[in-house]
């Protein structure tokens, strides 16, 4: 069990195979009512749905469900509104609580409906991809995208408990765990040189889903990010660095319409370019992105961009949340397990590294 300090008061993650079974206790421990609105996708609940309600139920909780379509564009206003009215339909009041059980966009999503409805009712994760386990589950980060772009509404709402059953990760497909990588690399690339190492020597282990080599990389993933959200909760700086890659991923997503690419290979795509406009400035060693380029590639991400208009990529970027009083704000590497936030980057550099980023073919 991990302990995360948030200003809501600390909340435990519960990591391990088979974790799931002591999902009723450990509901009964937080203390929380007997009615549990159980948010999930269509995929994640015909595998595992009836066995998390069925728990439920033999613990005595009265339990209602919102079943979203499987994928990113189902963190929308219009799925956000059923989650509401759902549960306001079931008769949940202030002391329900909400269960998100699914990858990233469940939780997000799920979260912040939790976070909103009643003005707060308190959630419980249950993430089961190696995306929302590794990284978007711990955190208290929730919302939903717009048209106009990635995770433009949302709010800090931390859950009461996270529970990772590592066990849920058997039957997600190979695609979907390739793209939880991503963020695992993000996280020992911007954090942490020992993880860097682990995962640089370790990476053909994890592409093949060795179960004890990914236990240890969600692990230690998680850890370290408790270890940044626990100092800069609400994000006015040093959790910043959290979004290393992000710039140009949520701008690949939002141009292709949370169709075109998963969370995580848009965020593989990212880092590349970013380390590479680090390397273009002068604050990155010469041959980062190679090496970064090089895990990827074994852990079977794409690398380069989708065919999308640059122009509405640079349009996109310069809508992102992260901006400074001197435009863009990026987040460059420093070395691999170090990095940096940068305001200040010239557009026209930026412009410039994309064009020629755009033109390099075949890596993916
Ligand atoms: N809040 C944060 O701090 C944070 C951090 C990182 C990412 N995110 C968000 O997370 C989202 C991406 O999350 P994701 O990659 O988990 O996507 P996701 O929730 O769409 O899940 C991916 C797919 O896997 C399927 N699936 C999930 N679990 C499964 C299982 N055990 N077996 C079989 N299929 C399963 C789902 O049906 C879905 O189609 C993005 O929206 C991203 O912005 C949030
Ligand atoms: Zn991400």
């Amino acid at each position: 069990v991990l302990d995360v300090k948030a200003r809501e008061g600390s909340y435990p993650v519960y990591i391990g195979p088979g974790a799931r079974r002591s999902f009723p206790s450990i509901l009964s421990r937080l203390g929380v009512g007997s009615r549990v609105h159980v948010v999930t996708d269509r995929a994640v609940a015909r595998l595992h749905g009836r066995d998390l309600t069925r728990r439920l139920t033999s613990a005595g909780h009265e339990t209602s469900t919102t079943v979203l379509p499987p994928g990113e564009k189902s963190k929308c206003v219009r799925e956000l509104a059923r989650v509401w009215r759902d549960c306001i339909q079931a008769g949940c009041d202030r002391r329900s609580v909400i269960v998100a059980l699914g990858g990233g966009v469940v939780g997000d999503l799920a979260g912040f409906a939790a976070a909103s409805l009643l003005r707060g009712l308190p959630f419980v994760q249950v993430p089961t991809t190696l995306l929302a386990m590794a990284d978007a589950s711990v955190g208290g980060k929730t919302g939903i995208n717009l048209p106009e772009g990635k995770n433009l509404v949302g709010a800090f709402h931390a859950p009461l408990a996270v529970v990772m059953d590592t066990e849920y990760l058997k039957t997600l497909p190979q695609r979907e765990l390739r793209a939880g990588w991503a963020e695992v690399v993000k996280t020992a690339a911007i954090l942490d040189r020992r993880f860097w190492s682990f995962v640089e020597r370790d990476a053909l282990r994890m592409s093949r889903g060795h179960p004890p080599t990914v236990a240890r990389a969600i692990e230690w993933s998680a850890r370290l990010k408790a270890s940044v959200v626990e100092k800069d909760e609400m994000e006015s700086g040093l959790r910043m660095v959290l979004n290393f890659g992000h710039t140009l991923a949520h701008a690949i997503e939002a141009v292709g319409r949370y169709g075109t690419l998963l969370h995580g290979e848009a965020v593989a795509i990212g880092m590349i370019f970013a380390a590479r406009l680090g390397e273009r400035l002068g604050r990155t060693p010469a041959g980062t992105a190679a090496r970064l380029e090089e895990v990827l590639r074994v852990l079977g991400l794409p690398r380069r961009l989708p065919k999308l208009p640059p122009s509405r990529l640079l349009q996109a970027m310069a809508r992102d949340k992260k901006r400074g009083p001197r435009g863009l704000r990026w987040v460059l590497l420093k070395r691999l397990g170090t990095a940096e936030v940068v305001d200040g980057v010239p557009p026209s550099l930026v412009e410039c590294e994309l064009e020629s980023f755009g033109k390099e073919q075949g890596g993916s």
